[in-house]
């Protein structure tokens, strides 16, 4: 989950590794470090507890010197705390490295490489350069060598950037789960932990193979396998341009993400429509896989799993067969009862949490077969389910997810519907009725943008409480769940999500005139029964913020604030009330001054357990 980047070429390396940080920086900023050689190829190196900015700045007041080649770091702390010595990158002996992922044997590895007492700092990742070291030397300085060695010793994960002393100019890369990605361009060769760090260079890239030494200089990029054979990279094209990771005029990613949304559903859904129904032929993924199934389990994380709590809510009962949702990192640990005749479907935006992508191996070695809903083209998750289906989102730069949630939900519709038609639960005419109320969901999403300030005006009434509720029936809880998510992740507000039904079964004990209450009755058929629920945390003297149909009727003294959605089918108001609580945790934050898009203590993508 940290940031990585290295570069060696004609251009100068110390600002270019700066701002491809700045741009990582959403993959953890607890600290930041680069390392680089200076114009006598000696290694330097900066590196401080804080955010990039107080990188910048220590960089910026050092001697004025020239650099073409180095790596950076941008840190999500995992072994070891905040510390100026835990940052990235480590020196040790001739070794300088940056590394992404836990080495789970590192404590073996002090002993075996009597480590104890040379080391500067608490990390796994210095143990990593200490043992590199030892190999280096023990090899006759053949970086490839050591590197492979080095590799055998290993467990855990890792994507690791190498600087050797006496290799001006050369960075050798390694990975084994963590993600790195590399391109020659024509400014120089590049490698990073992701993509966002090299658009501004090139569109052709390619996803280092785990098993694999990447040596790069600044007139190529090579790939050799652990037998120093020559591997000819498979290179892919970027998909979005350099104005998708940047804000365009919006104060927070988030903000922009938000409004993104009807344009990255249009995207996720429109490719694959023919004859007005879901068609998924052009992502090689066939009926059969659809039609054999007896019982679908979704497993995710986080946002994506609130995805899949949605989705399951509305195919389970369309579908008629059981569907189960996991959270991955039970899932794991779990003898889960699956087969092949269960579809598994993983839903990731990064396609790198390692958790969803444990729980699939898991589920592959059951021989159920696995469709994965993806954002990042070429991931891990992507690559090695059976079936893949991409979302249209383009780069989600905020950590609180909001542009992924709903194409990940325009995906999972796609799919039961498609289901629902093979399956013969529907007809053609109704699959096409249901893309056609998919598709309304679109401007009912666009209407929510556009009441932004009223929304804003609501959140005053969070901003200075410690608690909250969400509460719901059915698929509104099912939306609750990600509403209270949202708000606890960049408000610092608690919040919890409860069945509006439960309530009364102890938790309404909590409810009082400092605890808001959000309430969500968009499913007709249990209005009435969530209004009951909303007249008893009123009773208790909660103030309470109504989300309902514009057409519903309800006495104005219910509710003490309402938003009104677009009068669209009950099974997709999750679209607009999405908009809805995205944008109360979004203001919520705004309101509190807090750092909207790198909330404390998260990272955006999670590849470590
Ligand atoms: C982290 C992020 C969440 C995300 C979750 C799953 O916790 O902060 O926003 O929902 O990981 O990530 P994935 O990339 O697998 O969807």
């Amino acid at each position: 989950m940290c940031g990585i980047i290295g570069y060696t070429g004609p251009l100068e390396a110390r600002k270019l590794l700066l701002d491809g940080l700045a741009g990582l920086e959403y993959r953890g900023y607890d600290s930041a470090g680069i390392a680089y050689f200076d114009q006598d190829s000696q290694i330097r190196l900066v590196k401080t507890v804080g955010k990039v900015a107080a990188l910048r700045e220590m960089v910026g007041g050092g001697r004025e010197e020239l650099s073409h080649c180095g790596i950076g770091h941008t840190r999500w702390a995992t072994h070891g705390g905040v510390t100026n010595a835990n940052a990235h990158p480590h020196r040790f002996g001739s070794v300088t490295l940056i590394h992404n992922g836990i080495i789970e044997n590192y404590h073996q590895l002090t002993e075996e490489f009597c480590l104890e007492g040379r080391l500067m700092s608490q990390t796994d990742s210095e143990v990593a350069a200490g043992v590199l070291d030892a190999m280096y030397q023990a090899c006759g300085r053949d970086p490839l060598a050591a590197i492979r060695d080095f590799t055998k010793k290993l467990s855990g994960s890792y994507g690791f950037c190498i600087l050797f002393e006496d290799r001006p100019g050369e960075i050798y890369a390694v990975r084994r789960v963590s993600p790195l990605v590399a391109a020659y361009t024509h400014s120089g060769s590049l490698v990073a932990s992701d993509l966002t760090a090299l658009i501004a260079y090139t569109r052709k890239y390619f996803v280092v193979p785990e098993d694999a030494i990447v040596r790069l200089t600044p007139y190529k990029v090579r790939v050799y396998d652990m037998d120093f054979n020559r591997v000819e990279p498979e290179y892919m094209e970027v998909n979005w341009n350099m104005d998708a990771a940047m804000k365009n005029g919006f104060p927070h990613f988030m903000l922009k993400e938000i409004h993104e949304q009807p344009e990255a559903l249009k995207n996720t859904i429109l490719p694959r429509v023919s004859r007005g129904i879901p068609d998924f032929t052009e992502d090689h993924i066939p009926d059969h896989l659809f039609e054999t199934a007896n019982r679908i389990q979704i497993i995710a994380c986080g946002t994506a799993m609130h995805a899949g709590m949605v989705a399951r809510a509305l195919m389970e009962p369309l579908l008629r067969i059981p569907v189960t949702v996991s959270i991955a990192s039970e899932f794991r640990y779990e003898e889960p009862l699956i087969d092949k005749n269960t579809l598994v479907i993983v839903i990731s935006q990064s396609g790198e949490t390692i958790d969803t992508l444990a729980a699939m191996s898991l589920a592959q070695s059951r021989k159920a077969p696995v469709l994965a809903i993806v954002n990042v083209k070429g991931s891990t998750i992507a690559r090695e389910s059976d079936y893949v289906l991409y979302t249209h989102a383009g780069p989600e730069i905020a950590v609180a997810s909001t542009k992924a949630y709903s194409v990940q939900l325009a995906a999972l519709y796609m799919v039961c519907c498609r289901m629902a038609l093979v399956r013969g639960k529907y007809t053609e005419e109704q699959a096409q009725e249901f893309l056609k109320e998919l598709l309304d969901a679109i401007p009912a999403m666009e209407a929510m943008i556009g009441k932004k300030d009223a929304i804003k005006a609501l959140v005053t009434h969070l901003i200075n409480q410690h608690d909250t509720f969400f509460i719901g029936r059915g698929l509104d809880y099912a939306f609750s769940l990600e509403g209270a998510l949202k708000l606890k992740e960049i408000s610092y507000i608690h919040a919890e999500a409860y069945a509006a039904g439960e309530l009364k079964h102890g938790t309404i004990a909590l409810i009082s005139d400092r605890v808001p209450v959000i309430a969500i009755a968009t499913q007709e058929h249990i209005f009435a029964k969530t209004v009951s629920n909303v007249r008893e945390v009123k009773a208790r003297g909660a103030f309470v913020i109504l989300l309902a149909k514009e057409s519903a009727q309800v006495e104005e003294y219910i509710a003490d604030a309402q938003v009104r959605i677009p009068d669209i089918a009950d099974a997709f108001t999750v679209f607009p009330i999405a908009v809805v609580l995205q944008l109360i945790a979004y203001y919520a934050s705004v309101g509190k001054n807090l750092d909207v898009d790198q909330p404390r203590n998260l990272a955006k993508s999670v590849t470590v357990e």
